[in-house]
């Protein structure tokens, strides 16, 4: 199954309106993330030691535009190529990153989760299940590539 023109367009369109208030739309990622699966706060540095979820808290920021950013672009390789490039050395990186922190699997649903509700509060009317699949199908393509990268390290 390809990615189409439309689905890329979708994507792009979607990431241009929450890029527009990524200290809104991280934190509203981030809680979801939290009211999906409370123990996944253990994971991750800057939620770990504080009550709530952190407002403008930088590295919690970053996390959230990397998922979102890197999922635009794997939407725009897939129509391009028809296939997820992540550079070597990128790949490398967010393998060992993740391994180490103690993700797994699992959780990578929990952000897919995360993500789209995300979209749904940032889009409003805009959005719809044309829109869902297609951040989806890019998302686990992305996620794919780096499970398979942190069984490889394992
Ligand atoms: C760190 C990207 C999914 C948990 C990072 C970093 C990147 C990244 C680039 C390095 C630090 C940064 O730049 O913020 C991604 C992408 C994902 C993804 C593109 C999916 C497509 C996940 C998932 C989890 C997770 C599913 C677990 C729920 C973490 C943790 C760190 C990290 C715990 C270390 C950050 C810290 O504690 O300071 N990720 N990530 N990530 N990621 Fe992810």
């Amino acid at each position: 199954i390809g990615f189409t023109e439309k689905q890329e367009a979708l994507v792009k369109e979607s990431w241009e309106i929450l890029k527009q208030d990524i200290p809104k739309y991280s934190l509203h990622f981030f809680s979801q993330i939290l009211e999906i699966a409370p123990a996944a706060k253990g994971l991750f540095s800057f939620l770990r030691d504080s009550e709530e979820v952190p407002h403008n808290n930088p590295k919690l920021k970053a996390h959230a535009v990397k998922v979102f950013k890197m999922t635009c672009e794997t939407a725009i390789q897939l129509r391009e190529k028809g296939k997820v490039v992540v550079a070597d050395t990128t790949l490398q990186y967010l393998g060992s990153i993740h391994l180490k922190s103690g993700v797994i699997d699992p959780h990578f649903e929990v952000v897919k989760e995360a993500l789209v509700r995300t979209l749904k509060e940032g889009l409003g009317e805009k959005y719809n299940e044309e829109v869902e699949g297609a951040w989806s199908q890019a998302y686990d393509h992305l996620a794919l590539a780096i499970k398979a990268e942190m069984k490889q390290q394992d």
